[in-house]
């Protein structure tokens, strides 16, 4: 695992917005995985501005979205349809019909076998983006997820619940259930970027970096993948025990490259 400790969230958003740009310069028919969540709206604030300065081009890359609320349209301003349109999709040139979000209105069954099929067709995912729930899931993977789980319904944990109500108003019905790609499904991707910032997941981080793989922290899976870059803040890097040697790593890095 390559860890990058940056100082706030904006150079989190600048650092991630690099490998992504990167990774569409050197392959632009690449197939993204993406996240919602607070999260990465900086990164993609990032990605929209470096879009419109020249830098980056989305034409001919293929995009998956990690989950989606069971039930909710996909018009509903809570959508993670919605979210990525509004945030990503309608600001940059990547054509609509290559965008890929789990469909929450489908039957659950046949749409998550017709997503895991979407991704191979596409010859898999070349960059996963990822955030980390301070309860240490990925994707909508709640603990106790099976490390070789592929896309299927997923009942959301009391604690995600929580987290994610500040984002419904208090008249509507928020979703218990979500799509969510599996662990098994992530950990094929080729490469993985994961983002997280705030101290509130310093211990989550602490548990995926430095802690026991289980999927009690079915984040911690990710040290069984060979490519993984985690940005983190200081403030979610705070409890790892060994911020000395990942700084050190960056440096000896910035020597050489
Ligand atoms: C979202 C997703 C989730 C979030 C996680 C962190 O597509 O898959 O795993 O990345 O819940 O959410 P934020 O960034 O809102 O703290």
């Amino acid at each position: 695992m390559r860890v990058v400790i940056t100082d706030d969230a904006s150079a989190v958003a600048n650092a991630s917005a690099e490998v992504l740009c990167r990774q569409l310069v050197t392959a632009p028919a690449s197939v993204l995985g993406l996240a919602t969540g607070s999260t990465p709206v900086m990164l993609y604030k990032e990605l929209v501005s470096r879009y419109q300065a020249g830098q980056v081009c989305f034409a001919k890359a293929k995009s998956f979205n990690l989950d989606e609320y069971v039930g909710i349209d996909p018009s509903h301003p809570q959508s993670y349809r919605h979210f990525m349109q509004q945030h990503l999709f309608d600001q940059v040139n990547i054509d609509p019909v290559a965008t890929q979000v789990p469909q929450g209105l489908a039957d659950p069954k046949i749409e998550c076998e017709r997503y895991e099929a979407a991704i191979t067709s596409a010859g898999g995912i070349d960059l996963q983006v990822l955030g980390l729930g301070s309860n240490g899931h990925i994707g909508f993977n709640e603990p106790t997820s099976s490390l070789a789980s592929r896309t299927r319904i997923k009942t959301l944990t009391e604690d995600t619940i929580a987290a994610n109500a500040r984002f419904f108003e208090a008249h509507e019905q928020q979703p218990t259930l979500a799509l969510t790609m599996g662990i098994g499904t992530i950990m094929e991707a080729r490469q993985i970027l994961l983002l997280a910032t705030g101290e509130h997941k310093a211990k989550a981080v602490k548990a995926m970096v430095e802690g026991p793989v289980s999927a009690m922290a079915p984040a911690s899976v990710l040290q069984f993948h060979q490519s993984v870059t985690l940005v983190l803040d200081v403030a979610a890097a705070s409890l790892l025990e060994a911020q000395d040697y990942y700084h050190w790593v960056e440096k000896m890095r910035a020597q050489t490259t």
